[in-house]
């Protein structure tokens, strides 16, 4: 058997999104990889619930650590949230020299320098293009396709769940706490949506991003950090009398002169001519400016179950080719090398 095993810690709005997906085109994903997945242990709070997904009981555990030690599991996905358990499994799973695919900015932002040191440290590695602006593959954009580049400017609608609720207030005359339960049964929110309100998720990923581009980690508490909540129906019919829109920021910005580096998330006004300004709904948008490259506009579903599943399955797709390329100690793995003339395009990473 060539199936590739993969764990899934959590099986939430993503954990089934990746589940959903991988089943869906799994005769292409075959074919693209080389090599069939298999989802081959889940773990969950409550494996007793019932689940509107039915997985077959010999797949669910209760102990996410278990799927993160496992010999024949070389791929875990920590689909779980929060920064205790998911760090935890993380870094356990990271000591076996397993590859780990992460749609956790919290936990990134918290503990990303100890996370990619114990990558190195034991050959394991770490993928989280879920990280940041949901299926829009961000990190790829600055890690590979703008590596040319140093980024003076950095800034754009980071979460998903505010630019629902903004757009929705901006839209109809709704309540706020009506909108907000919108964005939660859609799937959008953080389990806890102070997160997402009170600008801390944006500042979670700006913090991700921040790092990509200029190699220094900034906690949030030395970023200037405003949430929603104190946007008023009021303000909309203000800023669109002017010709504006109110978008929630991410702004990271670097002056190379003074070397300073200035990382923000506020509610901002931005004029009705600017593309970000026209995004709506559960998307993000980002603009980078390079100074190799000029500016590149980055537009896409930045929360939910299929986006968030497109940019984690993109990270188990290089996890796949990691392994297959000889490059990951995972000492278990059974999975078959790239034949020798592709073996040099394997990826190297972290
Ligand atoms: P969720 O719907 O709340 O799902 C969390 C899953 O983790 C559930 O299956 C839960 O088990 C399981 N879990 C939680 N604590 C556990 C524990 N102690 N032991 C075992 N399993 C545990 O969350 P989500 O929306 O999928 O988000 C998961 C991660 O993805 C978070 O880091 C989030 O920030 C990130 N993310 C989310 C989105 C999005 O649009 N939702 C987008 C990008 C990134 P039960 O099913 O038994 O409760
Ligand atoms: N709660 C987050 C958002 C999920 O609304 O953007 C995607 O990271």
């Amino acid at each position: 058997d060539t199936s590739i095993n993969i764990g899934l810690c959590g099986f939430g709005t993503v954990g089934q999104g990746v589940w959903k997906h991988l089943e869906q085109n799994r005769a292409e994903l075959a074919a693209r990889l080389g090599a069939p997945l298999r989802i081959a242990a889940i773990a969950v709070r409550d494996p007793q619930r019932k689940r509107a997904v039915k997985l077959p009981p010999k797949l669910l555990r209760e102990d996410p650590l278990e799927i993160a030690t496992a010999p024949d599991i070389p791929i875990v996905c920590e689909l779980m949230g929060g920064t205790d358990l998911a760090h935890r499994v993380t870094l356990a799973a990271l000591r076996a020299g397993k590859i780990v695919v992460s749609a956790n900015k919290a936990l990134i932002c918290e503990h990303g320098a100890e996370i990619f040191a114990t990558a190195r440290k034991h050959g394991g590695h770490f993928f989280f293009e879920a990280s940041v602006a949901g299926g829009i593959p961000i990190i790829k954009a600055l890690r590979e396709g703008l590596v040319a580049n140093r980024f003076p400017q950095i800034y754009g609608i980071l979460n998903g769940t505010c630019n629902y609720i903004l757009t929705q207030m901006e839209e109809r005359d709704a309540p706020y706490a009506e909108i907000l339960s919108e964005a939660k049964a859609m799937g959008y929110a953080e389990a806890d949506e102070s997160l997402d309100v009170g600008g801390w998720d944006a500042a979670h990923k700006a913090a991700v991003l921040a790092w990509l581009a200029h190699g220094l980690w900034v906690p949030p508490s030395r970023m200037i950090v405003e949430g929603i909540e104190r946007v008023t129906p009021a303000d909309f019919k203000n800023a669109a009398t002017l010709g504006y829109s109110i978008k929630l920021l991410a702004i990271i910005t670097r002056d190379f002169a003074s070397n300073e580096v200035s990382v923000k998330v506020h509610p901002a006004l931005l004029p009705d001519h600017d593309v970000i300004a026209s995004v709506n709904g559960v998307y993000n948008a980002i603009s980078v400016t390079g100074d190799v490259v000029g500016t590149t506009l980055y537009i896409g579903k930045g929360a939910g179950q299929d986006a968030t599943a497109s940019a984690v399955i993109s990270d188990i797709a290089d996890a796949v080719a990691l392994l297959r390329s000889g490059k990951c100690v995972h000492l278990n793995s059974e999975v078959a090398p790239l034949p020798a003339e592709q073996a040099s395009a394997g990826k190297s990473g972290e």
